[in-house]
Order: C-alpha cells, then structure tokens, then sequence
C-alpha cells in the first residue's frame, strides 16, 4: 500500500488548510488508550473529490511513516497518494522513501464503475437480474461473464485496489458497461442487496484461510445471506483448489435445513482465472460446490437511527470510559483508542470496533463542539450494529 517515510520535516500542518487539491481538516493525537502502542500516532483528516478520509503518521525510532488509515477505506487510490504527497509537502518532509507517485498511465480506469458502498444502501436500483462475483482477483472471469450477458447486471467485489483499478482499465479498453465495482468486504455486503434480486454469485477460488478460518467468505451468516438475496433456483458458486476449504463448505452447505447442493471435480468452465491456470499446472484438482436457493425470503428493512441526540462531554469520556470489551449475546463494543484533536478543547476522535462476532467494523467517532457523529459515514445497517451503537450511546450518555 501506498506510503512515505520520512526523518525530518521543517514545518508543522496548519489546519484547515488545503494543498494541491488536498484539504486538511484536523490533526488527532492518539492518547495511546490501551496503552498497546508502543509508538506515537496521529490521524490526519484529509479530504479530496468531497471524499473524506484519515491517514496515520507513526513516529518510529528516528523516523516517520505516514500512510492510509486502515479503518477509513477510500477509492481510488490515487486519493491516498494525493493527500499522502500533498500531506508531506505541506510539511516540507525530508522523504527518504516514497511509493506515491502516479506513474502517467495511458489507460485510465473508468471510476464511473466504482461504487462506495452508499451507493448500494440508498441509490442502487436495477430491473435487471443481478450476478455477483466475490474475490474477481485479475478479472478474468468477471469480464468474461459480463461480455456473454449483456443484460445482466454484475457487481465485483474486491479487496485489492491494484485488481480493482486493473479491472476499471479493461472496462474502458473492452468498452463494457454492465459491472459495478465495489472496494468492500464480500462478508459484509450482501445484507444491502434487496431480497430474491440475486441469479447468481461466484466465488471463486477465495482465500482458504486456513489458519484463520473466521476470515473466510463462506460462514453460515454469509451462507444465509447469499439465500436471501438469491431468487428462486438461483446459485451461490464456489470453486476451489483447496481440499480442505471444500470440504469445509460442503460441511455449512449440507447442514442447511433447505437449498440443494450439486459437487464437480475438474469441471471445465469457458474461461480460466489466473489461479485456475497455476493450479492446473501443478496438477491439482478443482472442487466445485454449488448451492440452488429453492425458497423466498421476506424483503430487508434497512432503517436503523445511528446518530447521538445529546451532549457530550468529551474531557469527561476520556476519564472514565472503560476500555474491557462488552460482549452481548450477538453483538460486541470495543473501544480501541481515543485521539485528542490538537489546538481544540473538548473535541476528538473515538475509535470503536463493534457490530457482529464474526464479522466486526471497525468506525470512528468524532466529538467536536459537544456534539458526536461517526466520521466518514453511518455503520452499516445491521442489527449487530445497531445494538453495539445503542450500547455505546448509553456509555456515553448521548
Ligand atoms: C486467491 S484470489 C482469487 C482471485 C480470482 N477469483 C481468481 O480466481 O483468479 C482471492 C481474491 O479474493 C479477494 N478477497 C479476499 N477476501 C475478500 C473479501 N472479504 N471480500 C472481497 N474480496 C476478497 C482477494 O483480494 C483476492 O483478489
């Protein structure tokens, strides 16, 4: 990921302030909460194209390493390393390493297909029958798909910006129109999509995890997910080189009390990914599983309140609030660190991780003139969510 280091800088970030099309909002100081860190940090609040995101200066042993805010997710990329380059600039950094700077490309990728997941929660709309692929890696199969059905409308979901601008670029080489892009968690997502929308949704060759099974796609939440928004007969597609991530699945898959399951080995499919291609070469087998959704679900409701109504007190937080994680029977609350905004009394950052065991979110929370309201956008709305949010509000007294 895009970062710079530095060992000197002449000039200290005046706020607000903007610079080479980067505005700078505040600056936070960790008050290191845990006490888990060992260096000190801040968080920048940079915004550009009305997008508005943090980045993280960490001041390690005589030098500093400034980089994206892991929790405040932006796309494109070239955002960060606008406000990155922008950022170091301003305060006139000595850069001893630098990976920021936009090489001059001759394609350019087509934004207009990338999605913020906002999009998904209060604009998508499509009569379209909608196909999903989760992990789209190259691309490959994804574009394949979308080239032999022009009247569906695909969504990609990745992870990896270099896959995703990859992607962008091919659509405006190959001149497609029906994918939408999203830089999101595949776990998470799924519970935006309007119920029975879904023919089907790829996964193909995802991440085993082996040793870390909860990252994995498939879970029994995800599973339940998928056949909610799938329609009648629809599919959820899994391939996989991993012996073990199959039988894994098919475990989840024949445990349902509905659904049927159709397994391959070696199945050819029109078109290769770029994992299958290695895989073959080595000789591996490829396991298939396919689910068919064989009932209706009940349309979602999405209309969760997520502000704070009163006052808050923030110099009175920091004293007292606890910082032991609260575990309720399908939620969770953890309260990760607090970040004082410097030259502003009373006003701060709240980092939080919260929301479902298995699949957490991690969201800031900023406190400025009394007043608190998660920084970049609303959590998403889930019920995990919600009851973590009410649970914090009471901590608060908000
Ligand atoms: C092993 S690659 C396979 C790529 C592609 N499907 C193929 O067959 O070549 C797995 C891909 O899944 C993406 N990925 C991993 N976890 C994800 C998640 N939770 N949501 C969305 N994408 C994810 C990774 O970034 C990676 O590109």
């Amino acid at each position: 990921m895009p970062h710079i280091v530095f060992d000197k800088y002449n000039k200290k970030l005046e706020t607000p302030s903007k610079k080479d099309g980067v505005g700078f909002n505040f600056v936070a100081k960790s008050f290191n909460f845990t006490q888990k860190k060992r260096n000190t940090e801040y968080k920048i609040c940079a915004f550009k194209d009305e997008k508005e995101f943090l980045l993280t200066l960490r001041e390690k042993d005589e030098s500093y390493l400034l980089k994206a805010d892991k929790v405040t997710r932006v796309s494109p990329l070239h955002l960060i390393k606008d406000a990155l380059n922008s950022y170091a600039s301003s305060i006139e950094a000595n850069i001893t390493f630098s990976n920021t700077h936009n090489v001059n490309q001759k394609v350019k990728p087509n934004q207009g297909y990338l999605k913020d997941i906002d999009y998904f929660i209060n604009d998508f709309e499509t009569k379209r029958e909608i196909q999903i692929e989760i992990g789209f890696g190259s691309g490959r199969h994804l574009l394949h798909q979308a080239k032999a059905n022009p009247d569906i409308q695909f969504i990609g979901l990745e992870i990896h910006s270099p896959s995703i601008e990859q992607l962008l670029k091919q659509l405006e080489i190959q001149n497609i129109d029906n994918i939408l892009v999203v830089n999101y968690d595949a776990r998470l997502f799924m519970e935006f999509i309007d119920s029975n929308k879904v023919g089907k949704i790829f996964v193909h060759f995802p991440v085993p995890w082996d040793k870390k099974p909860h990252r994995r796609i498939f879970s029994n939440a995800f599973i339940n997910e998928a056949l909610r928004v799938l329609k009648l007969e629809g599919t959820l597609e899994l391939r996989t080189d991993s012996r073990k991530y199959f039988d894994y699945c098919t475990q989840l898959l024949t445990n349902l009390s509905t659904g049927k399951i159709v397994i391959d080995i070696n199945k050819d499919l029109p078109i290769s990914s770029k994992y299958e291609d290695r895989w073959k070469l080595q000789g591996k087998n490829i396991y298939d599983v396919t689910l068919f959704c064989n009932q209706e679900d009940k349309a979602i409701d999405l209309d969760y309140d997520f502000t704070f109504k009163d006052d808050i007190n923030f110099d009175e937080i920091i004293k007292t609030i606890s910082t032991k994680a609260i575990v309720g029977e399908d939620y969770f609350l953890h309260i990760e660190d607090i970040f004082t905004i410097e030259d502003k009394k009373d006003s701060g950052l709240i980092q939080i991780t919260f929301g479902s065991f298995d699949r957490p979110l991690s969201k800031y929370i900023l406190v400025e003139n009394k007043k608190a309201k998660y920084f970049q956008d609303l959590p998403l709305p889930t019920s995990s969510n919600m009851k973590a949010h009410n649970k914090f509000k009471k901590m608060l007294k908000a």
